[in-house]
């Protein structure tokens, strides 16, 4: 029998390419978001890839009354848990934001989860728990460090209470810590959707292509780098996705355990690389400046994915270009809806 699995925060950009992936394997979904980064509108899109409809709940992870409504109404085989705020600039601002959402979200979550003894699920986390490290490429094994934002410290403090939940209350847990997911599902159907001016790198060059920014700013070019350039590992939203089904697939066959995963390709680009791949692909010169640094960059940090290659069989398919190429069709076929939806008569 299929099994039905939760995904919270499922019409958000990972979220969104992990449910295709998930029905495409054979599994039910259900979502649950309280669109406060999303439009109901994924879920027709998903549907519009997979010709299979997605149960919807729209509600808030940090209400446990609607989760209660929900794990009551559905047959919940396991969870993957990707709701969450992730803007690390707005995090400092806003640290109380950060706390409540994440990690309460994260508790209510799991206690209501315990109660109805479904005790598998997926986190998202970040390579942000590595803070500024020296040595790249970066295992598992690296030790984590103190948070440098209020974003950072809220992965920190939900993989220390899953880590827990495994050793204590049974649970079997995965933690994935993501590099630089950037890109797009190659139907232009679902990708990235950006409130208001990007921090990432990826959509902010895509939004200057297509002209709705003026220019790119590089910050800083003074790096101990071979360009001066940061270095990062971007990895395709799609690989992304894909490794959460061999992840899930891969907890529920496991013993109460708590397993962490690197998700990056194991290999760094530098900004000024990934502006050239840009231009490359979309054949398109890409107007931008030289700038300061910005406060918090790490220099230069890429992953070592070997344990999930080897225990989870995983492998990125796609690199940098094709990246590129399928954040660049995604931008242009968000500028034609939007043009589309404005030239419609009110
Ligand atoms: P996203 O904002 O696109 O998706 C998150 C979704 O969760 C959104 O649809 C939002 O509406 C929903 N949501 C937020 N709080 C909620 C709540 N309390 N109840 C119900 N729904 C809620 O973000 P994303 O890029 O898809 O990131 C998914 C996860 O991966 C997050 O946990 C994020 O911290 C983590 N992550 C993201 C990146 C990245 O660069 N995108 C990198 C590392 C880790
Ligand atoms: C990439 C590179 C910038 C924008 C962030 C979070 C991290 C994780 C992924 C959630 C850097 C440079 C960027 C611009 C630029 N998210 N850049 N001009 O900072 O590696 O990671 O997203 O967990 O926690 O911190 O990603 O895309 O912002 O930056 O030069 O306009 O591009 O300096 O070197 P980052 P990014």
């Amino acid at each position: 029998m299929k099994k039905t699995i939760l995904v919270t925060g499922g019409l958000g950009y990972i979220g969104s390419h992990t449910v295709v992936e998930l029905q495409e394997s054979n599994y039910d979904v259900v979502v649950i978001d309280n669109l406060s980064n999303s439009i109901s509108e994924v879920a027709e899109k998903i549907t519009s890839i997979t010709q299979i409809p997605v149960k919807l709940y729209i509600g808030d992870i940090t209400d446990e009354s609607s989760l209660k409504t929900l794990f009551e109404q559905e047959t919940i085989g396991g969870v993957i848990h990707f709701a969450a705020h992730k803007a690390v600039g707005e995090s400092v601002q806003k640290p109380f934001k950060y706390y409540r959402n994440n990690i309460d979200g994260m508790i209510t979550l799991q206690k209501v989860m315990h109660q109805h003894h479904v005790k598998t699920i997926v986190f998202s986390s970040s390579c942000t728990v590595y803070g500024d490290t020296k040595h790249s490429p970066i295992a598992e094994t690296h030790p984590v460090t103190e948070a440098i934002s209020p974003y950072g410290t809220t992965k920190l403090v939900c993989e220390q209470i899953l880590k827990e939940l495994c050793r204590y209350s049974g649970f079997k847990g995965i933690i994935l810590r993501y590099f630089n997911p950037v890109g797009a599902h190659p139907s232009t159907c679902i990708g990235e959707l950006p409130l208001g001016v990007p921090d990432n790198l990826v959509p902010y060059i895509t939004q200057t292509a297509a002209g709705i920014r003026e220019k790119l700013t590089v910050f800083g070019n003074d790096y101990n780098t071979a360009d001066g350039t940061n270095i990062r590992d971007y990895i395709h939203v799609v690989d992304l996705a894909r490794a959460h089904v061999k992840a899930l697939d891969y907890a529920l066959s496991m013993n109460q355990d708590c397993e962490i995963f690197n998700l990056g390709t194991g290999t760094g680009h530098s900004v000024l690389e990934v502006i050239q791949a840009f231009e490359q692909t979309s054949g398109i010169s890409l107007p931008y400046v030289i700038g300061a640094r910005r406060t918090g960059d790490v220099e230069q940090i890429w992953a070592d994915a070997t344990k999930a290659v080897q225990i989870l069989n995983w492998t990125p398919q796609y690199n940098l270009h094709d990246m590129m190429d399928s954040a660049w069709k995604w931008q242009v076929a968000l500028s034609q809806n939007n043009q589309k939806r404005a030239s419609k008569p009110a």
